[in-house]
């Protein structure tokens, strides 16, 4: 195994217990999507200051691949904020996030989508903290109404893949249809974005 290799597993050993979903299976229901705009929606979270394999960046990994959707699909483009910021330091923030995670905590959001419901596609994007989604995401989808949309969900890691996280949005979000997800590596986003874009388009034509 390559050095580099190594060093990826090896630091992401804290969060090995995580949970992991198979990813198998869609639900299947009605979707009055088609009564709505046909513009989509991308919702993300993402984080800037240093994080692992990056170094100090200036825009989140989860930020890059959220603007390609955006771009290739049309949609409109909401960033999830939250009022509290999180340490740029990569072992603070992961420490802050896991007691969050432990707490079960819904950190408060700045702002929100202006009228929601004329969406029937979201495409909802985060990077993976501790097997799951961050906080703020579930802070987000726990203030708006989710019956009848289809969400595809994607994200950054990087190792984890979806980790938890489809099984996590599909327990938040029971009157949706949740796809199946998209995951691409947090440096490959940041530092390979013609990879990037591939791996995005291939999703997309799905
Ligand atoms: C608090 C925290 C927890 C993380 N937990 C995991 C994890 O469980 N599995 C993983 O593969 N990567 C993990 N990572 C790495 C991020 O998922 C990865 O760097 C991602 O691309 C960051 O996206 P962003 O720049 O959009 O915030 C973690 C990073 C942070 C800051």
């Amino acid at each position: 195994m390559k050095a580099t290799a190594m060093f990826v597993l090896s630091a992401l050993l804290p969060f090995a217990g995580c949970a992991r979903d198979t990813e198998a299976g869609t639900t299947q229901q009605e979707n009055p999507s088609m009564h709505r705009t046909q513009k989509p929606l991308v919702v993300y979270y993402s984080r800037t200051g240093e994080n692992y394999a990056v170094g100090d960046i200036a825009e989140g990994n989860t930020a890059i691949v959220a603007k390609m959707i955006a771009q290739k699909t049309g949609a409109d483009l909401f960033e999830i904020r939250t009022v509290k910021e999180y340490a740029a330091d990569y072992t603070e923030c992961t420490e802050e996030a896991k007691r969050e995670l432990r707490d079960d905590a819904r950190p408060e959001i700045a702002g929100d989508v202006a009228d929601f419901a004329q969406y029937g596609t979201v495409y909802v994007g985060y990077p993976i903290w501790w097997g799951v989604p961050p906080m703020g995401v579930f802070t987000f989808i726990e203030k708006h109404d989710w019956a009848g949309k289809t969400v595809r969900p994607f994200c950054t890691h990087e190792g984890s893949g979806l980790g938890g996280s489809v099984r996590a949005l599909r327990k938040a979000l029971p009157g949706a249809t949740v796809e199946d997800g998209l995951a691409i590596q947090g440096h490959v986003a940041q530092d390979d974005r013609p990879a990037a874009e591939t791996a995005v388009e291939r999703w997309l034509g799905k």
